[in-house]
Parts: C-alpha cells; structure tokens; sequence
C-alpha cells in the first residue's frame, strides 16, 4: 500500500475492496465481442478470482444483469448473471438465482420449443431487441472454487444463460433476432410502448 494515500481513505478498507476495479465495456463493433472466448484451464487461479470480481462490479455498476468476459475486452469463457425474482416467467423450471459464477460454461438445449422475448445488452447500450430462445436448457460449468455447476432450467432463466454464453462464441442478441422491427431505443419503447402478442397477431394476419 502507498503511504501517501488521500486522507479521505486513510481509513483502511477490506483488500477486496482496494482489488476491485471497473472495467471499459466493449461496444458493439469491437472485435473482441466478435471472437471464439478461450477456455481456462485452472478455475481457481487467483487472476480468474480477480477478473470475476471486476466483472461483477462492472455490471452491477452499469445495471445489467448478466456479463461475459469479452464484454470486458477478456477473452475467456466466463460469464456471471443473475436471474432477478421480477423478471420470471411462470415456469416451473424459472427460478431466481442470486450472482452465479460459471467458468467454461456448457449450454444444451433441451427440445425445440422457443420463445421470443425482450432483450438487452451492455455492449448494445440504449437498444432493447426481441430474440427467440430455447425455453429449456441444461447448462454446466465450473464455479470459482472448481465446484461443476450443472442446472436444467426454463424461461428468463434459460434466455440470460444463452445469451451470457452467446457472448463466448462472438455472438450478440442482435444476430440472434429474426425480426429486426423488434430492435429499437429503449427510451422510444418506453414512449411507444409494443404490445409483442398483439404486434406478432398481426404479423401473423398480414
Ligand atoms: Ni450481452
């Protein structure tokens, strides 16, 4: 530690805290979203701690609910989300989740059912697009502690897992749409606000 700290923060802090830091978010367009994420060979190195706790802090300060290491310009197969209580469908299968850790994350779709649904992204800031996803998937991976995470899950669950891992593969949500109508500001959604089920009746009568 310096000794010619700031008298503001002469009061020590716990050495997470002083070990944390925010990271630049790759935008839409860097190359880095674009590439194939490399896996990690030991889950528990203490950069991969450190690069984990960076990224958490970078998305709870940018208000997302999910990152992947590329969107911190890191090409790795990590990604950490959380499965907010609000947004959960009512599946049985959609469960919360408090911040989940996955490390060279594997995802298996489970029937062919989809699902089309609004989306977000920290690399795609100010736009909301609707994707379709698998309704059902069983993803595994490794936590911090090299513990095998393995879950079958459905609904928003499901959708926030594939697309955090879409990132590991160089994909975004935008690619993923099948109709780009759908991509619009999030602040002209929230002034002219679409009714999905109406908008896809009608698309389906025209
Ligand atoms: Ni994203």
């Amino acid at each position: 530690m310096k000794a010619s700290k700031p008298a503001l923060y002469r009061r020590p802090l716990p050495p997470h805290i002083l070990a944390m830091a925010l990271l630049k978010i790759a935008r839409m367009g860097h190359p880095v979203l674009r590439g194939v994420a490399g896996p990690i060979a030991d889950p528990s190195a203490p950069w991969v701690r450190r690069l984990v706790a960076d990224m958490v802090e970078t998305m709870e300060d940018a208000g997302g609910t999910g990152i992947a290491a590329p969107q911190v310009h890191q090409s790795w197969r990590i990604v950490v989300f959380c499965v907010p209580e609000e947004r959960l469908s009512d599946m049985a299968g959609d469960v919360a989740q408090d911040l989940t850790v996955l490390i060279n994350p594997v995802v298996e779709t489970i029937g062919a059912e989809r699902a089309l649904g609004w989306e977000g992204c920290l690399s795609v800031p100010g736009l909301r697009g609707v994707v379709p996803r698998h309704l059902r998937v069983r993803y595994r991976g490794t936590g911090l502690d090299g513990e095998v995470i393995e879950r079958e899950v459905e609904g928003f669950h499901a959708r926030v897992v594939q697309h955090e891992c879409d990132h590991l593969d160089g994909i975004l949500y935008p690619q993923r749409m099948t109709d780009h109508r759908l991509l619009v500001f999030l602040d002209e959604l929230q002034r002219h606000p679409i009714d999905l089920a109406a908008f896809l009746a009608e698309k389906r009568a025209a």
